[in-house]
């Protein structure tokens, strides 16, 4: 099981103690116990758990569709490419297990962990890859990771914790983040309204605290039809602005099939 591989980099969510796996479970020395679901992934929320809603097994549905198109492809290759030294990757808001699930083809020796607040996406990032496990934990609370305990971290337009990537990443370690550029998606988002200053607040919440060690700009057109357009939209970092008819709307203001640009850009951070 995969969780056994990873163990070791658990902590627990309520007193901090390491973890280890018994029977149907992990458990700290001080007996607080955490059942593993029968789909592999276990939950880690401390005491009041979450009040974030995490996608729904539908919006996960298609968004594994999207990316199994192969739309994606090129940033895939380009998150991989930028942890070619991992030996442990930490994925945060993994989705569907996509990008950890190829970052770990291209690291046969590496170990995986994908965390996301939906237990549906925790589901699927178990199925992702033989070597990654899944834990349900929210990115804006404690984590339940140890200190030190991966040579990397990575987030695909997902939540980001600056004091808790530093603090889990082992010395030497990266943090690979992958953010949009001023034009992703510009012929869709030209017809919203969107969330641009994305970039210049990755740079504040990262500031003092990591440096920018490389930055690798992917910028691609992809071929569209309306209804992956709107998936596109979706699940990139503006779709939490969009409410469902907003998005609705979009899509049927779309023609068919549409080219659309993809600029995203691929940062390496070290730690200071
Ligand atoms: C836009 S999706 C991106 C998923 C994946 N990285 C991808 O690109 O396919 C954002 C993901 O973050 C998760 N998420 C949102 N808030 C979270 C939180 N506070 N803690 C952990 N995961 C969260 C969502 O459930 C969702 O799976
Ligand atoms: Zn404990």
């Amino acid at each position: 099981m995969s969780l056994d591989l990873v163990v070791d980099r658990l902590r627990c969510p309520v007193c901090a103690g390491a973890l280890a796996v018994e029977s149907a479970a992990v458990r700290c020395a001080s007996g607080h116990s955490f059942d593993i679901a029968r789909d592999g992934y276990v939950t880690l929320l401390g005491g009041g758990g979450t009040k974030v809603f995490g996608d729904t097994p539908a919006m996960l549905a298609a968004r594994a569709d999207f990316l199994a198109a192969g739309h994606y492809q090129p940033i895939a290759d380009a998150v991989s490419h930028a942890m070619s030294d991992a030996t442990s990757i930490l994925e945060i808001g993994a989705g569907t297990g996509y990008y950890l699930g190829q970052a770990l083809d291209a690291q046969p020796s590496a170990v995986g962990l994908g965390f996301d607040v939906s237990k549906a996406s925790a589901r699927r990032i178990a199925r992702a890859h033989t070597r990654a496990a899944a834990v349900v934990a929210d990115a804006w609370r404690d984590w339940p990771f140890a200190d030190d305990a991966f040579s990397h971290v990575m987030s695909v337009f997902a939540p980001r914790n600056a004091a808790e990537i530093a603090r889990v990443l082992a010395s030497g370690g990266a943090y690979v983040v992958v953010t949009p550029q001023s034009d992703h998606l510009v012929e869709l988002l030209d017809r919203v309204r969107v969330d641009q200053d994305k970039a210049q607040r990755l740079a504040q919440t990262l500031e003092g605290r990591f440096v920018l060690e490389s930055a690798e700009d992917v910028r691609f057109v992809a071929e569209m039809t309306a209804a992956e357009a709107g998936q596109a939209v979706a699940m990139g970092p503006s779709g939490h602005h969009l409410d469902v008819s907003a998005l609705r709307a979009l899509v049927s203001s779309l023609p068919e099939m549409m080219h659309v640009t993809v600029a995203v850009n691929v940062g390496t951070y070290r730690a200071v």
